[in-house]
């Protein structure tokens, strides 16, 4: 990777690791383009340009105007917005996604591409749930998420795209906010309980899921992208994870450093039947196996972590 192109940089992912990756290869050689505009430190630290994943001539033309050999693929709905806007998701997900894979093809661009817990749905083990299992999501985010899965094999089977990707379970940063997924209560709480000591969370105390600290989920999108190809048997769609936890067990370990913290129960069904339709813990040893992926933070290293970095406005 030379030149490195990544939509949906604005997001949560795409406001980290494209300052990742300028640190690595070069502020000048890593685009960050999103369809709204870089509010953070994103323009300022390298180039920057609107670009809309569903205009296929625009994704063309950033890419050869500026010779670019890799794009990591951020721009995305998530899933409770998703469910909201079904018909848009399916637009921006699969045809945003399609866009850049013939963007890819052409211009024999190496690619990333995230997919989720979200690819998994209620028939799948959910403890344990190994790297090749059923996979028939119930929500319209994740059938998006395996169809995209399935279509970056496609490419690199039919056309030779070196496309890789792994299936990030939900994603705690405490640098830029979530946009809108059924994880998110992860982030708000950390803010909630700096600012009132209480948060009305909008899951169940007992919702289990697969979690990782950011610092974690940039350094596997880099390693794995800079990984041997010949190592490589699965390509797309690595499980990986750092932690499994439920809002119970996150508040206790944020009642370490802040005792007077409180945490109430007030169940969103939409996100609540989301979140029951997802795997509780993956199994990651192919991820392990095949290119070293191994994460750094557990619950307690993020919670501390997170603490101390965040930032209220
Ligand atoms: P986010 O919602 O924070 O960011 C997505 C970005 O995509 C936004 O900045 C948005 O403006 C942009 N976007 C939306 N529609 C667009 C379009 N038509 N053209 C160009 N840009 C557009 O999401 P995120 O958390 O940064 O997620 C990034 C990727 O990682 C997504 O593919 C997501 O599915 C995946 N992922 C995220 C998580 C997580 O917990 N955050 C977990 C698993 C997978
Ligand atoms: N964290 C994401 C979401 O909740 C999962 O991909 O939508």
């Amino acid at each position: 990777m030379e030149k490195i192109l990544v939509t949906g940089a604005t997001g949560q992912v795409g406001s980290e690791l494209t300052i990742a990756l300028r640190n690595n290869y070069g502020p000048e050689n890593v685009f960050a383009a999103d369809k709204r505009p870089a509010l953070n430190e994103l323009s300022p630290s390298g180039p920057f340009c609107l670009l809309d994943v569903r205009d296929a001539s625009a994704i063309n033309q950033v890419v050869d105007a500026n010779n670019i050999d890799a794009i990591f693929h951020l721009a995305a709905l998530l899933s409770a917005v998703a469910e909201q806007k079904p018909q848009q998701a399916w637009d921006v997900n699969m045809n945003g996604l399609l866009n850049v894979l013939e963007t890819c093809r052409a211009h024999r661009c190496a690619l990333f591409f995230p997919s989720s817990i979200a690819a998994f749905g209620p028939e799948t083990p959910s403890m344990n749930t190994p790297q090749d299992t059923i996979q028939r999501p119930s929500t319209l985010y994740g059938i998006t998420k395996v169809s995209g899965e399935l279509l970056c094999d496609y490419y690199h089977h039919r056309f030779g795209v070196d496309a890789r990707g792994l299936r990030y379970p939900g994603l705690i940063s405490s640098k830029t906010l979530p946009g809108g997924g059924t994880t998110d209560y992860a982030v708000d709480i950390f803010y909630a309980a700096l600012k009132s000591q209480h948060y009305d969370c909008f899951l169940r105390a007992d919702t289990q899921l697969d979690m990782m600290y950011m610092p974690d989920a940039i350094d596997a999108a880099i390693h794995l992208m800079t990984a041997d190809s010949k190592q490589l048997k699965h390509r797309n769609a690595f499980n990986v994870t750092a932690m499994s936890f439920t809002p119970q067990q996150l508040a206790a370990e944020i009642q370490k450093h802040i005792p007077e913290f409180t945490i109430a129960y007030i169940v969103d069904p939409l996100r609540q039947a989301i979140a029951d339709s997802w795997p509780r813990h993956m199994n990651d040893s192919a991820a392990k196996a095949e290119w070293g992926w191994q994460a750094q933070f557990d619950l307690s290293a993020m919670v501390t972590d997170m603490l101390k970095k965040i930032t209220l406005t």
